[in-house]
């Protein structure tokens, strides 16, 4: 098989980890002249990127994207917790990780098993990765069953428009739908920040936790033995998921950008320079794990980087894995997951986020 051109065509290779090894031994921090941005592959460069203060997560110069200036998409681009940083950020993530907080793993259980048995007899495998974390999100925020199927298809609306890339068609589904989604917030009485957010926890969660259950059910399917242990508790199932999501990574690398000249791991970057992160690939270095490269649920301890770290990790991350693995375990119960999930034929085409695609 031909390896994958780029660490961004990696994203939806049908094995890019033979790639990412080579590049952590041979270029763990290298500038890519194809890309145009520095590519960390390797732990320590990942790491070292996710928390230097001068590597921003937008370019100094443009902190919303151009296209979406002046909409109701762009303000609420730059409210959010994830496209923010330095005052803004420290002042509003920790409301955000206390929101998260505020659920309880009971009530994201049932937010997402009643979310499962409701979605998974009426729609196809790849509707049912997209709508199961949405649908969740939207029960646990308290969202009225009258409102909930407008409030997520408003929220997925927001979501491919802020995508790169977004054709104008879907940014201006995109605006109608931060305006509605903006005048729920402040029916709630909540400020123009709380209301960006309330957005972002239903946003943040479409394409990553969607991929954490393709790839949960990928190896599911492809591995018996494990999977009839996995299928003997919630906490088993629990610890089969994690180990999905470092084994193959959903959110497959995120971007950086140099706001001054620095020094990553005493390579120089220059200032306005781009840097991919690969989480994917850092999640299989040595340094994180022993045997990365082998499917373990059973291994001691699980380290990974696939939520992130430093400022900006996910506030997510025990969520999606109880979505997942309720969700799972619910398709399951209800005998309905082999029919759903028997053959998948490669991935979304996005450059981040490795997500499958099942038949129909
Ligand atoms: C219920 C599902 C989820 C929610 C509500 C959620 C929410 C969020 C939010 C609000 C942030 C921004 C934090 C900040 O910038 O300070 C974030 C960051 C992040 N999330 Fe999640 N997330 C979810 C699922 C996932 C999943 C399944 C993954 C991948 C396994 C993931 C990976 C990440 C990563 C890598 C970042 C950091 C990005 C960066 O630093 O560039 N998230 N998440």
């Amino acid at each position: 098989m031909q390896a994958p051109s780029s660490a961004i065509a990696a994203v939806t290779h049908p094995d890019p980890y033979p790639y990412y090894r080579s590049l952590r031994e041979v270029r763990p921090l290298f500038f890519d002249s194809g890309l145009g941005v520095w590519v960390a592959s390797g732990q320590a460069a990942v790491s070292a990127a996710l928390r230097h203060p001068s590597l921003r997560v937008r370019p100094l110069a443009e902190p919303v994207p151009m296209v979406l200036l002046g909409t109701a998409t762009g303000e609420v681009f730059a409210h959010l917790v994830r496209m923010t940083d330095g005052t803004f950020h420290a002042e509003h993530k920790p409301e955000v990780e206390r929101t998260a907080r505020r659920w309880q793993l009971a009530d994201v259980a049932r937010a997402a098993e009643d979310a499962a048995a409701s979605l998974a007899p009426e729609l196809s495998a790849n509707d049912v990765l997209t709508a199961l974390p949405l649908e969740t999100m939207a029960r646990l925020l308290g969202v009225p069953e009258s409102e909930r199927d407008n409030t997520c298809r408003w929220a997925l609306h927001f979501a491919r428009g802020i995508a790169p890339g977004a054709n104008a068609a879907t940014l201006a589904q995109a605006h109608e739908a931060a305006e509605a989604l903006m005048a729920q917030g402040r029916a709630l009485g909540l400020n123009l920040a709380q209301s960006a957010n309330r957005i972002a926890f239903m946003q943040q969660a479409i394409d990553a936790t969607g991929g954490l259950l393709g790839h949960t059910a990928l190896q599911l399917m492809q591995r018996p033995p494990l999977s009839a242990l996995a299928d003997e508790s919630l906490d088993a199932m629990r610890v089969f998921v994690r180990e999905v999501e470092r084994y193959a990574a959903p959110i497959q690398n995120t971007r950086r950008f140099a706001a001054g000249p620095l020094l990553l791991l005493d390579q120089p970057i220059e200032e306005g320079q781009a840097v991919l992160l690969v989480l994917a690939s850092a999640n299989r270095d040595e340094a994180m794990n022993p045997q990365p490269e082998s499917f373990d649920p059973r291994r001691e301890s699980v380290r990974s980087i696939g939520f992130g770290e430093g400022p900006h990790a996910c506030p997510g991350a025990q969520i999606a894995i109880e979505i997942v693995a309720n969700g799972a375990r619910e398709i399951r119960a209800r005998g309905r997951f082999d029919a759903l999930f028997s053959r998948s034929n490669g991935f979304r085409p996005l450059t981040n986020a490795r997500v499958p695609v099942f038949e129909d």
